[in-house]
């Protein structure tokens, strides 16, 4: 006789039936150790790269309003701030410059003596382990604002823009840079640079374009920042129109085709469609820019104590790396490589 007999049967007292084993999800998601164990994606420090703002001068740092806890600094104060950011396993930095002077055609973003190439040998002598990378554009040097030189009629001269890149590029690779990153949506771009670049005998160059880069409200601190904001109109005529993602696969197409080596969509979190696309259509390293107004709303909200910092600034970049990213642009490179080897 079954010991069980006597007893009730534990089943016809459930109401409810017992969903399929199969599909009880929660079991690991009981512990932070099952929880990391069956994690899918993590931040590493080096798949992290920061945006640093130069301008000439010495022993000078000055914040970015817009940007809490990001600041413009001298060429001596960037070299003290790689050094950190390299000890803390930070995989790279991208430069922009805030020139000492502007003009209608940048001058001063592709002299050899610009302020980017001045910090470029600085920072490649200092030899710190980490990417060097240089954003390739003239909107940081034009007195107008925009991305090129201008036709008559004030629309941005695409042909005449393209000599002016590559030259910009020529003079940050001689200077030190490991990646050029042209970001002035000019057609034929990067196969301009790649010309100029293996005229010059510059052939170890790498080209990073920002391929899929939408005229996006999110980049209204970075002007503030590097006082880039156009002087008239928008930069809608060459940034693409953020409602189109097919357009962005041809960019990036073209962009390949004109001998770009790895590709930057941008801005990341309103653009994790296109990452998504673009890693599962091109077998090339593709980054993802975090940009200012992404990082500006995530610290507004946090000073309002309204969201956690650690928390959505972790999120976000777990976010994109997950959508595809295998490196993301952003303001808060320092502080999630510092998270990234707590969590460890
Ligand atoms: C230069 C450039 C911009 C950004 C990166 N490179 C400004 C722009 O296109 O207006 C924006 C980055 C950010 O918002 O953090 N063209």
């Amino acid at each position: 006789m079954s010991l069980l007999a006597d007893r009730p049967d534990p089943a016809a007292e459930i109401a409810v039936p017992l969903p399929d084993p199969a599909h009880r999800l929660r079991r690991t998601r009981r512990t932070d150790a099952l929880r990391s164990f069956v994690r899918e994606t993590r931040i590493h420090p080096r798949q992290l790269v920061a945006p640093l703002f130069v301008f000439p001068g010495r022993g000078l740092r000055e914040p970015v309003g817009s940007m809490p806890g990001v600041e413009r600094v001298t060429p001596d104060e960037a070299e003290k701030d790689v050094r950190s950011l390299a000890a803390l396993g930070v995989g790279g930095v991208i430069l922009f410059g805030l020139p000492a002077e502007k003009d209608a055609i940048g001058t001063g973003g592709w002299v050899a003596d610009g302020i980017v190439q001045e910090t470029l040998r600085r920072l490649r002598d200092a030899d710190p382990d980490l990417v060097l990378i240089a954003d390739t554009c003239l909107c940081e040097y034009t007195d107008h604002g925009h991305c090129g030189a201008l036709l008559k009629d004030g629309r941005v001269d695409n042909d005449a823009t393209l000599e002016l890149l590559a030259r910009t590029a020529v003079t940050q690779a001689e200077a030190g840079a490991d990646i050029v990153a042209p970001s002035a949506m000019m057609d034929g771009q990067v196969g301009a640079i790649r010309h100029g670049l293996a005229a010059a005998g510059l052939h170890d160059a790498a080209i990073l374009a920002y391929a899929a880069k939408t005229a996006s409200a999110f980049y209204g601190p970075f002007r503030d920042a590097a006082g880039s904001a156009p002087s008239f109109g928008d930069r809608r005529g060459y940034q693409m129109d953020p409602a189109n993602g097919r357009e962005a696969m041809r960019e990036m197409a073209n962009d390949l085709a004109e001998g770009a080596d790895m590709l930057l969509v941008k801005p990341a979190m309103p653009s994790l469609d296109i990452l998504a696309a673009a890693r599962a259509s091109f077998d090339v390293p593709i980054g993802a820019y975090q940009v200012s107004g992404e990082y500006a709303a995530i610290e507004a909200a946090a000073r309002n104590g309204w969201l956690d910092r650690r928390r959505a600034l972790t999120e976000s970049a777990t976010s994109i790396l997950r959508a595809g990213a295998g490196f993301v642009i952003t303001y808060a490179a320092a502080d999630l490589a510092a998270w990234a080897r707590e969590a460890w």
